[in-house]
């Protein structure tokens, strides 16, 4: 270890302190992350280091002396009353041990009994209570002044407006997490996407983007939710000796508290509630990036005090990285079912999020374009889950030169057939239809999907050798298959011939809800064949049925209802349709229903509460069958919410966007 610094020190550390304040205005200020999490880490750790050896380095204003961003512009400061710190990290369990130990030297005892809590990943939320009522809600800031985001915050359901119960403070600080649910945030990447908005790169960046709305009404409708984990400062009452006990009590307050905190004593225990929670993250219904253990009496805490950004008393155990930096050696064009061309990256290889990749989509040209992905870049890979790896974005400063922007093929890379983009759509096309055999292949793994008409055994290398060998060409082709020309294929015997036979013929017998499915109808998803076909009941009823009759149903859209009736249009699916009748595919007609009253065709309806003369799902299906539609939450949009006994936040939501309250009465007026 030496004290005076080398000039290649004072370099180093200088060129750390500004690529990490390059990086931390992209993270906080612009919540546009240029490198993954972990690498961020890993320059944080570097200048820590040479801080630890080599102190004069350290200077005032260094990054690991600060805790976020600056304050953004457009929204009011607030002081917060107790500093809102951030948390050491540890990267393996020995880092576990080793904090342990001194945590327990520095207390003199054997044993110390911590919380575990996830770490959720979201942003950080400071809420202030007074008598019980949510006055303000900030953002860290720099962790000593944060943005007024009241207006925001009071959008989040799950934020109460008003605690409830006994022993509340006159004035509290709660310290939670906001954060978007993993569905939330597809859905809202989706509906960007077909609107051609900006992209959100995660969960976590799509919930800073919202929280830092000027116009509430935008992060209304953004699906955001929020865990508390701790207080700050507090005055006027008391709160447990206990962190544990604390969050207990927030949680009688009405507070939300994830459910899974344990109260563990010695660092074993903690790594174990590590280990299974990380073997676990990926079906919770959020992102977590790791664990944070706290000393759970609050006269150990106040023991070991803060160093200059974090406490003594907790650290977070962070989880491997999910994002991995790649190259890309080339980009190829995949060809989907419906003709769809789909850009993938072949990576070299990584290890990431518990798995090799060496391939990630790029969805589609316009994601392709956005991130300006080329052959030669340095990226961020990304997987989350059992989601398809992807490139988060690229690392611009590693661009090699004489690089090119990747070009839309002219042609099908698969058939040759010309290569169409409709009028303001992303989706690039194959104009192929089923003389393109990578459709062919893709339509016929849907048909025999298990959802659709589930033949099992039918799998997609023996439809790719079906198809390429000219015995398939068409779904209807199926079902003229014998297992002697079967046999004949590569790596298929007698025995499994017969099998494959059998099941083809047994999927003969379906419904008009998989069959639909199975015929694979732009759009339409499992759920809404099961919503035609109760609709219609029968096959002929749906296909003769108008853009103006189908989009009259619940949940059907216009883009949707366009694509059925187009489909139904088409001479060669009709042919289809009619050579797969032939061939003895059958279901049970369903009685049709009575549609003629759709009173309540184009209302939005949001319940809340308990009815007393029927239930939810009653209420929601007589709504549906007049024609309106039911939804979950609360936006500018909804037309009346129902509110029965005891309602949820959602009422004092819908007063506030002015949306017309019905009691059950009311209702049961409009279903007559
Ligand atoms: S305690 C003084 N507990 O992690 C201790 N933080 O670097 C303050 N975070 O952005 C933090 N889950 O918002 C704590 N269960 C948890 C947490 C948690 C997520 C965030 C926190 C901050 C960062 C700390």
């Amino acid at each position: 270890m030496t004290t005076k610094a080398t000039p290649e020190q004072v370099k180093r550390a200088s060129e750390l302190r500004q690529l990490l304040a390059a990086h931390n205005r992209q993270y906080y200020e612009l919540d546009e992350p240029v490198i993954p999490d972990t690498e961020y880490d890993r320059l944080f750790q570097e200048l820590v280091a040479l801080e630890r050896d080599v102190p004069e380095l350290a200077v005032t204003d260094s990054p690991t002396r600060r805790v976020g961003g600056a304050v953004g512009s457009g929204f009011a400061e607030i002081v917060h009353g107790a500093p809102m710190l951030s948390l050491d990290n540890a990267f393996s369990d020995q880092d576990v041990i080793e904090f342990d130990r001194r945590v327990r030297e520095r207390l003199g005892r054997e044993a110390v009994v911590y919380s575990a809590e996830p770490k959720l990943d979201g942003v950080a939320i400071s809420l202030s209570y007074e008598h019980g009522l949510l006055v303000r809600a900030a953002t860290r800031g720099d962790g000593a002044v944060g943005e007024d985001v009241t207006h925001n915050v009071r959008t989040i359901n799950s934020v109460p407006l008003k605690l409830r119960g006994r022993r509340i403070p006159e004035r509290m600080e709660v310290r939670g997490e906001v954060y978007m649910p993993r569905e939330g945030f597809l859905a809202l990447n989706r509906r960007a996407e077909q609107s051609g908005d900006k992209l959100f790169a995660n969960p976590r960046n799509a919930a800073a983007g919202s929280l830092r709305q000027l116009d509430p009404l935008v992060a209304a409708r953004r699906p955001l939710e929020m865990f508390a984990y701790g207080t700050g400062l507090v005055t006027g009452g008391e709160l447990p000796e206990r962190h544990s006990e604390t969050l207990r009590r927030l949680a009688e307050w009405g507070l939300p508290i994830y459910s899974g905190v344990a109260v563990l004593s010695g660092a074993d225990a903690c790594l174990q509630y590590y280990h299974e929670l990380s073997a676990r993250r990926h079906a919770l219904p959020f992102d977590i990036d790791g664990v944070v253990y706290k000393v759970d009496d609050y006269s150990g805490q106040q023991v070991l005090g803060f160093v200059a950004r974090a406490p003594r008393w907790a650290i977070a155990h962070k989880f491997p990285a999910e994002e991995r930096l790649s190259r890309v050696e080339a980009i190829d064009f995949q060809v989907g079912r419906t003709g769809a061309l789909t850009p993938v990256a072949r990576l070299s290889p990584v290890f990431v999020g518990g798995a090799t990749v060496s391939n990630a989509t790029l969805h589609n040209f316009s994601d392709l374009h956005r991130k300006d992905v080329r052959v030669g870049d340095t990226v961020v890979v990304r997987r989350a889950g059992d989601v398809i790896p992807e490139i988060a974005s690229v690392v611009l400063e590693r661009r090699p030169a004489g690089t090119s922007e990747v070009a839309v093929p002219v042609t099908c890379p698969v058939c040759g057939s010309e290569v169409v983009q409709a009028d303001g759509q992303v989706i690039v096309r194959c104009s192929g239809g089923l003389v393109c055999p990578a459709q062919r292949k893709q339509a016929l793994c849907h048909f025999a999907s298990r959802r659709a008409m589930d033949i099992s055994g039918l799998g997609d290398q023996l439809i790719e050798q079906l198809v390429d060998s000219g015995l398939v060409r068409t779904a209807d082709d199926l079902y003229g298959l014998d297992s002697a020309r079967l046999s004949a294929l590569e790596r298929m015997g007698q025995r499994s011939a017969e099998k494959l036979i059998a099941a083809i013929a047994r999927s003969r017998k379906t419904t008009l809800a998989r069959f639909l499915y199975a015929l694979g109808i732009p759009e339409v998803g499992d759920a809404t064949s099961r919503l035609l076909a109760s609709y219609f009941g029968t096959l002929e009823k749906l296909a003769a049925a108008s853009e103006d009759q189908l989009q009259a149903i619940p949940d059907i859209g216009p883009v949707m209802s366009a694509g059925i009736a187009a489909f139904f249009r088409q001479r060669d699916n009709r042919t289809i349709i009619g050579k797969l009748r032939e061939a003895g595919v059958s279901w049970d007609d369903l009685p049709v229903p009575d549609h003629s009253n759709q009173s309540l065709h184009g209302q939005s309806f949001v319940l809340t509460g308990t009815l007393a003369g029927m239930s939810r799902d009653e209420a929601k299906a007589k709504i549906e069958s007049l024609g309106g539609k039911v939804s979950s939450s609360v936006s500018s949009r909804t037309t009346y919410l129902v509110c029965g006994e005891d309602p949820g936040s959602k009422l004092a939501r819908a007063v506030s966007l002015g949306v017309q309250v019905l009691d059950e009465q009311a209702l049961l007026a409009l279903l007559r």
